[in-house]
């Protein structure tokens, strides 16, 4: 798809401490599943606090052109009326997911499982993702790919099944999108959709299904793996959903108030599902200075308020099993690691090399760009921190809002600015970043 958004640099500068009370945005994945299951029950089913990011539009999109009602009612209130399993229509041309591979895996997923063609595609970042790992289990369900880009890329066409097939399904890698798409496939077809993960990755699917009637049965499976059993042809019952705040958005200025000195600020409402807090985890061993309070259950999902001190952080070593609970964190987790004192190895990153950039390589270059000595050790990231960075780099941020945001937190207690090139794919998911740091005492020009 051609998209011709305008690079929007931007420069962040050493900052006084950051005060004061924010609450990030609605989770990006929570948000996404929203949109895509209510779309497959009948009924209608109200959401709040839906993350209106550019990645999420996109989705809520997709699932307009299936068949679906989807309406905003006020800031991230929507209604969705949804087609059932297996009602989607015949879009009349390609479905554009933009830079999100969740929203285009997981409605491949979804039409998999139902007799429509459709078309996907997505921006230059999306276009380089590999997809042949979503195709293969989704072929083995009874789908079939009329066509597609060399290498599993995008665009790609594909025919859901008409009569779909369940499958036992190990993914080859830890990734909640696979595990998503199978079970969304697996909506369809009749009998058990069984997927056996070796490593545990974020349950929001799984959740929600049960949340909207589905039975689906999930039970341990090795050292950190899970077998996750969905029985197939549910009719899927509309009900609220409250999206809580999205923690790898909070990972931003958390990470910004431990490293710019004098900094108290607290995150409201902030997603604790254990799934998704690694980062937090792997802080408090670095020496964060933390506190979580008014803890409660908001929709189905714990969520808390969090406290967040400067503090000076010490090197740690980060075990490759956690990688599953804050994949998307490594970034933030790296700048925290340079202003730390210490080595900081971050174990068994390869599925970075996969996101909306070469993560892995990309942040090895943010980091280097401001002088911070750090090395790629097979697929671990070891960073070598001193308790300051210079600064005064200018960062490729490669289409990648994590890159973006990561370098700009960087940038607020380095020597020297640091500059991105653009931060224009930060409204994929944390729309507003920069006002709410600026509201914070961020400087950014
Ligand atoms: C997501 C899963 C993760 C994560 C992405 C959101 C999801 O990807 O990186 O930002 O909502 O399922 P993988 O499951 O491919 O690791």
């Amino acid at each position: 798809m051609n998209h011709s958004l305008v690079s929007t640099p931007l420069t962040a500068h050493r900052s006084k401490g950051l005060k004061g009370r924010v609450r990030v945005p609605g989770d990006k994945s929570i948000s996404h599943r929203a949109l895509i299951l209510a779309g497959m029950t009948v009924g209608t089913t109200r959401i709040t606090g839906l993350l209106e990011g550019a990645d999420v539009l996109n989705t809520a999109q997709a699932m307009g052109a299936l068949g679906a009602w989807v309406d905003r009612e006020g800031e991230g209130a929507w209604t969705v009326q949804g087609v059932g399993v297996g009602g989607f229509r015949q879009p009349g041309q390609p479905l554009d997911f933009g830079n999100s591979g969740t929203g285009c895996r997981l409605v491949m997923g979804a039409v998999a499982g139902c007799s429509v063609t459709v078309t996907f595609d997505g921006d230059e970042s999306l276009r380089k993702r590999p997809m042949r790992r979503v195709l293969d289990p989704l072929e083995r369900m009874g789908a079939r790919v009329l066509s597609v880009a060399e290498g599993g890329r995008l665009p790609i066409t594909l025919q859901g099944a008409r009569d779909a097939i369940p499958i036992v399904y190990e993914p080859p890698a830890a990734s909640a999108q696979l595990k998503s798409a199978v079970l969304l496939a697996g909506l369809a077809a009749p009998g058990e959709t069984v997927v056996i993960e070796k490593e545990a990755t974020r349950d929001h699917t799984e959740r929600m299904l049960t949340h909207f009637g589905a039975d689906v049965q999930v039970a341990p499976h090795g050292a950190h793996g899970r077998r996750i059993t969905l029985k197939g042809q549910p009719e899927l019952v509309p009900a609220p959903i409250a999206v809580p705040a999205d923690p790898s958005s909070a990972a931003f200025p958390m990470v910004a108030a431990l490293i710019a000195a004098g900094s108290d600020v607290v995150l409201e409402g902030v997603m604790m599902n254990p799934l998704r807090t690694g980062l937090f985890q792997t802080l408090r061993e670095m020496g964060a200075r933390f506190e979580i309070a008014a803890a409660r259950n908001e929709g189905g999902e714990d969520v808390a308020d969090l406290r967040v001190r400067s503090s000076q952080l010490r090197g740690v070593d980060v075990p490759a099993a956690r990688a599953p609970a804050m994949i998307d964190e490594y970034p933030i987790l790296a700048v925290a690691a340079s202003f730390a004192v210490g080595t900081t190895r971050m174990r068994g990153l390869a599925e970075l090399r996969v996101k909306e950039s070469d993560r892995l390589v990309a942040t090895a270059d943010m980091l280097r760009a401001n002088g911070v000595d750090v090395t790629i050790d097979g697929d671990d990231l070891v960073v070598e921190g001193y308790g300051r960075v210079a600064g005064g780099g200018m960062v490729a941020t490669h289409m990648d809002h994590r890159l973006a945001m990561s370098a700009l937190v960087m940038g607020l207690a380095s020597d020297e600015p640091v500059a991105v090139d653009d931060m224009s794919f930060v409204a994929t998911s944390f729309p507003g970043f920069a006002d709410m740091m600026r509201g914070l005492g961020a400087e950014f020009s």
